[in-house]
């Protein structure tokens, strides 16, 4: 039964997944302020990613330009990253948990307010377009490990071993000490969420990861929590993160950043607000980088971090271009 009907026709209207009910219940409530809706002509369409994932923009802006919708130019750009078996950070090729083992989240979002979502997936390449099958064949929002993992058998997804050459040779070298560290902008955590536009006006949302490197079996951070890694609204805007998922998720950052542009912050003023929230319960911590990256219905984007090093990549009629983002700390 497909999620509407499922939906309307069951109790878990009211239990399920309390927060995307909560959420929805603000965009309802909550107009944007004309201020976010500026008067210039929009730019649209667009796509932004975070970091500086070109091949994976590129690809979104391909579906975009042909006249594709947000939604596709999403999912389609960061499976390229999640088959690149060269990025240790995303799908085939992530590193594993401290028990070896790769384990994938990832989400995605779409103009309606509908979203999918998969945690602790494991041997399948591409889990945002799990994620999707999650959002369009199921009345749920969430799968997790085996169940996740079977429900995507079933979807047509085949099993693979998502461990390569380089990854388990690298595990092999990290079990000799076992120590758990994450360093800033050092490829062992990072992200990519992507934010879209297409000719239509409309948002979509893709965010994926393989999540920290060596983390504890089980772990899992913000990309695929709604609200938390990712968060878009066709009325405002979206927002995106990358970094330490636990700071992300105890500050339901992708959702705050969203909100705040509805309230009148342009992307830029938003994410760096989103960024001070997080180090206002962190003060003096240094050990941890956040990025956020934002865009509102305008077609502006911004972005903020914690320290210097991040950059997001964007695409228009007006060119590409990799942005450095200012930062907390200099
Ligand atoms: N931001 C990705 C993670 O913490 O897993």
């Amino acid at each position: 039964m497909k999620r509407r009907k499922f939906l309307k026709n069951s109790s878990l209207t009211t239990v399920g997944i309390v927060s995307a009910s909560a959420l929805a219940s603000c965009k309802t409530e909550n107009k944007p302020q004309e201020t976010v809706m500026a008067s210039t002509k929009p730019i649209k369409p667009i796509v932004v990613c975070t970091w500086n994932f070109g091949n994976a923009t590129s690809k979104a802006w391909d579906v975009l330009r042909k006249g594709g919708n947000a939604l596709d130019a999403v999912e389609q750009g960061v499976m390229v990253e999640e088959a690149d078996e060269t990025n240790e950070t995303v799908g085939k090729g992530g590193r594993p948990d401290r028990d070896g083992n790769v384990t994938l989240d990832a989400c995605i979002m779409d103009k309606d307010g509908n979203c999918g979502s998969v945690v602790y997936l494991q041997n399948i390449v591409h889990p945002v377009s799990v994620a999707r099958k999650v959002m369009e064949e199921t009345p749920h929002i969430l799968l997790a490990g085996k169940g996740a993992e079977k429900f995507a058998y079933e979807q047509g997804f085949k099993k693979e071993d998502l461990l390569t050459e380089s990854t388990r040779k690298q595990y092999q070298e990290w079990l000799k000490t076992s120590k758990y560290e994450t360093t800033i902008n050092i490829e062992n955590h990072d992200t990519i969420g992507m934010l879209a536009i297409d000719e239509n006006g409309d948002i979509a949302g893709a965010c994926t990861t393989s999540g920290m490197a060596y983390k504890v079996a089980g772990r899992v951070g913000d990309s695929p929590i709604i609200g938390a890694g990712l968060y878009v609204d066709n009325e405002v805007g979206g927002a995106t993160a990358t970094g330490v998922g636990e700071e992300v998720i105890r500050t339901v950052g992708s959702f705050l950043i969203v909100e705040l542009m509805r309230q009148g912050k342009s992307p830029q003023e938003a994410c760096e607000e989103g960024v001070k929230r997080i180090m206002k319960k962190n003060e003096g911590r240094e050990d941890f980088q956040i990025g956020f990256l934002a865009i509102n219905k305008n077609g502006e984007t911004g972005g903020y971090c914690v320290h210097p090093g991040f950059t997001y990549r964007e695409y228009s009629e007006n060119g590409h271009e990799n942005r450095e983002v200012k930062s907390f700390y200099n």
